[in-house]
């Protein structure tokens, strides 16, 4: 789905920035340019960055508690 008409931004391209360790909105902005002419999309695109943030973050935490369960058993 298109987030950002302006910039042609989807919410896939959010949270792919997400996944590659951006970390605030502002930091998206600069890096994506969502947000940045009409200002529209803001709260859409706010809400779709947090969304992607945390389920990175629930996978970097499954992913490293797996980790830690193979360690263990090695
Ligand atoms: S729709 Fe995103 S800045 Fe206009």
């Amino acid at each position: 789905m298109i987030v950002c008409v302006c910039h042609r931004i989807s919410d896939r391209d959010i949270a792919r920035h997400a996944q590659q360790g951006i970390s605030s909105f502002d930091e998206l902005q600069m890096e994506s340019g969502v947000s940045t002419c009409c200002g529209k999309c803001e709260s859409c695109a706010r809400d779709t960055f947090e969304q992607a943030r945390q389920h990175h973050t629930i996978a970097l935490i499954r992913n490293a508690s797996q980790f830690t369960q193979a360690a263990k058993k090695a």
